[in-house]
């Protein structure tokens, strides 16, 4: 088991908040911080070489723990959106290797937003027998925003034709042609122009961190926390919109409240971060709030939200 207690140092942010809110914005790890410090260094110092020293590198380890992440085949990563995995609005963990097999039975194709998955429920593109899979480093992955990324069935590349492109996404970015576009046989035609890599540096830092805790424990322990959210509510009294059953959610659990923005308000002046959207607050511990902390802050969510 992962230790909760020593890793949260990793999260400054912690110390001041009980946050609650890691669904919308994962909060920034030190090792974020320093890798947004040595894009910055590569960049003074370097330059134009950078590019080839240190950025596109980068790049590649990034594809390839985002390959690990999903167990997903190396090379076969990119992006693009449809359907949901775990629902941001009501925290529910659909059954997507079922979704998968019925559209492929019915002769469709599948596609997945592992957007509120990615980081926190274990994914195996294979197993769920989707055709792509998406995702992104803003949320459970800590790395914020700008990085994206897709895994796709490699049988079905080059049926895809992309309806935005760029520079990257051609046969041969480097032959500057401009009367034709020839995209690249391989994933890389999901590419697009220059990449974000002050992003990038902060998506594999936080990717880095989560692989080295673990997907499943992080499921775990955030199953522990929000199952007591879940309760809270229900002794309460407070009408929630989340699953009860531990395999159908994971982090997140939205309250009915008809002042949603105003209990948002206040609970940050009390120094809890949570999320609202109409009728609803939404509370999304990050795996590193104690249960000394969350049960601080659930008596000021159940004060605020009626
Ligand atoms: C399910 C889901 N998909 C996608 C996104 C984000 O997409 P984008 O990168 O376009 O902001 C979010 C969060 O904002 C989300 O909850």
């Amino acid at each position: 088991m992962p230790d909760w207690a020593s890793l949260r140092a990793e999260f400054p942010l912690l110390d001041r908040y009980v946050y609650l809110n890691a669904c919308s914005l994962g909060p920034l790890p030190r090792a974020g911080q320093a890798a947004l410090e040595a894009y910055a260094g590569a960049w003074m110092e370097k330059g134009t070489p950078a590019w080839y020293s240190d950025w596109l590198p980068l790049l590649d380890r990034l594809r390839g723990r985002v390959a690990e992440l999903l167990h997903a085949p190396p090379g076969s990563t990119a992006a693009l959106v449809v359907t949901t995995h775990l629902f941001f609005t009501t925290g529910y963990l659909q059954d997507v290797r079922a979704i998968a097999a019925a559209a492929n039975a019915a002769g469709a194709l599948c596609v997945i937003d592992g957007y509120q998955t990615v980081g926190c429920v274990p994914v195996d593109v294979g197993e769920i027998g989707c055709d792509a899979y998406v995702g992104g480093a803003l949320k459970w992955l800590s790395g914020g925003p700008g990085t994206a990324f897709m895994s796709v069935q490699p049988e079905l590349l080059p049926r895809i034709e992309p309806q935005g492109t760029g520079w990257f996404a051609t046969q041969e970015p480097f032959s500057f042609t401009l009367q034709e576009l020839t995209f690249a046989p391989d994933a890389r035609r999901l590419e697009t122009g220059t990449w974000a890599v002050p992003s990038h540096y902060a998506a594999l830092a936080g990717l880095d961190l989560v692989l080295s805790v673990g997907v499943e424990s992080i499921q775990e322990r955030l199953r522990d926390l929000t199952v007591y959210i879940l309760e809270r509510c229900d002794e309460a009294g407070v009408r929630t919109i989340t699953p009860m059953e531990r395999e159908r959610r994971c982090g997140i659990v939205t309250l009915e409240c008809d002042h949603p923005e105003e209990a948002e308000a206040r609970l940050h002046a009390d120094a809890v971060i949570v999320d609202w959207r109409p009728g609803r607050v939404r509370l999304s511990p990050h795996w590193c709030v104690t249960e000394e902390e969350l049960e601080r802050g659930m008596d000021l969510v159940l004060q605020h939200v009626r």
